[in-house]
């Protein structure tokens, strides 16, 4: 299929793109460059040896997306063209609610328009809101999101079922990434967040490699085996292949269907810091700090509904996870700049 990337310059976008030329798609790739970068598509090329068609544009604006759909003939969308920073969505929750479902409103009009029909969309286990059991499986219900961001995400699931109801020719993929971290194997590409880091795994490897002096642990007194926070952690490159299953899926299958794309095994903090610690032979130091505002204690997959739908499987473990995050991070300091 031919397969328009939108947000395909970020840090899963990009891993994607890789994954889908290696099984035989083209793609095509429109981003604004929010939060990412050309060279991370020009790496795309030279890690495929493909070329790839690169729009810089924002997929809210309806002219600018219907130009793309005009020059290409495009047979499928995956949208991952969203802002995802947790705490800058509490501070500016319009941003968030523009950006992100204005994309995908004008991303579903102008495949209307253009009677293209698979889609396949980038949610988040953070709809689940605060779990009362895990593992968490698609039939549970959803939360109340603790933030806007996680608002967009669910409103956006309401968004697509309710388009697959009265589009019956549609096919739509939704699927709840749990926690992507690593890279891809070659270090070319890989997350580069702005500024300080949210996330765990970034901002490890930004202590690892002399760019912030010690991680914060936020609380040691959850109901864990450690006290600390656990995820499920899954490699970026299990998380892109997730992605061609899904677009094969969507090619054979009419509807919405919700997959939880993570790992099913659940890992601490300090699991993390340790098995880090030991795949790369570098010490994180590190402090124990008070919780941060709206994390939970425990959150990861039932991965079954994602072998049985779409056959398939994180393959990569935490040591893999460790080692390509650091492999990229220690190669590119600096990220792309
Ligand atoms: P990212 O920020 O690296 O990638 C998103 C890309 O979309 C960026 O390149 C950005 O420039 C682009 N973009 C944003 N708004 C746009 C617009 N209006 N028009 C065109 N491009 C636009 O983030 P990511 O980690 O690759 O996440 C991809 C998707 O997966 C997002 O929708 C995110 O919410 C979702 N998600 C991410 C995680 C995670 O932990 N990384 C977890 C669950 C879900
Ligand atoms: C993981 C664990 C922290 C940083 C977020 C979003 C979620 C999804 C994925 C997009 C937690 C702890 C973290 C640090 C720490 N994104 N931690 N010190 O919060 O599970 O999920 O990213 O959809 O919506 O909320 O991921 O990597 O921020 O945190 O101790 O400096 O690491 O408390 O237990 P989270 P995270």
């Amino acid at each position: 299929m031919n397969v328009l990337l939108a947000g395909g310059a970020g840090y899963i976008g990009s891993h994607t793109c890789v994954e889908l030329i290696e099984a035989g798609h083209t793609v095509v790739i429109a981003d604004n460059f929010a939060n990412s970068c050309p060279e991370a598509v020009r790496r795309v090329e030279e890690i495929t040896g493909a070329s790839i068609p690169l729009y810089e544009a924002d997929v809210c604006d309806r002219a600018a997306t219907e130009k793309i759909f005009s020059e290409n003939q495009i047979d499928a969308v995956i949208h991952f063209a969203g802002l995802k920073a947790v705490g800058e969505s509490v501070e500016k929750p319009l941003l968030y609610y523009r950006n992100n479902i204005d994309s995908t409103l004008t991303l579903l009009e102008t495949m209307e328009k253009f009677g293209v029909n698979n889609f396949i969309f980038s949610s988040s286990a953070t709809v689940y809101g605060t779990p009362e059991e895990v593992p968490l499986v698609e039939t549970m219900p959803t939360g109340s999101p603790t933030n806007p961001y996680g608002w967009t995400k669910l409103m956006m699931e309401q968004i697509l079922t309710d388009t697959a109801h009265a589009r019956p020719d549609m096919s739509i993929v939704i699927l709840r990434y749990f926690n992507p971290i690593g890279a891809h194997e070659s270090g070319r590409i890989g997350e580069d967040p702005n500024g300080i880091p949210n996330n765990l795994m970034p901002y490890i490897t930004q202590v690892a490699a002399g760019r912030l002096p010690q991680l914060g642990v936020f609380g040691d007194d959850y109901p864990t085996h450690d006290g600390t926070g656990v995820r499920d952690y899954i490699h970026v490159v299990d998380l892109a292949k997730g992605h061609v299953k899904a677009l094969d899926y969507a090619g054979d299958h009419k509807g919405v269907e919700i997959v939880n794309l993570g790992t099913g095994t659940g890992y601490s903090v300090l699991d993390i810091v340790k098995a880090f610690e030991r795949v790369n032979h570098i010490e994180i130091p590190y402090v124990i700090k008070p919780r941060r505002a709206g994390d939970i204690a425990e959150c990861y997959a039932d991965a079954s509904k994602a072998a049985r739908v779409l056959g398939w499987k994180a393959e990569k473990n935490l040591d893999d996870m460790c080692y390509d995050s650091w492999n990229w991070q220690s190669k590119n300091v600096n990220g792309y700049k």
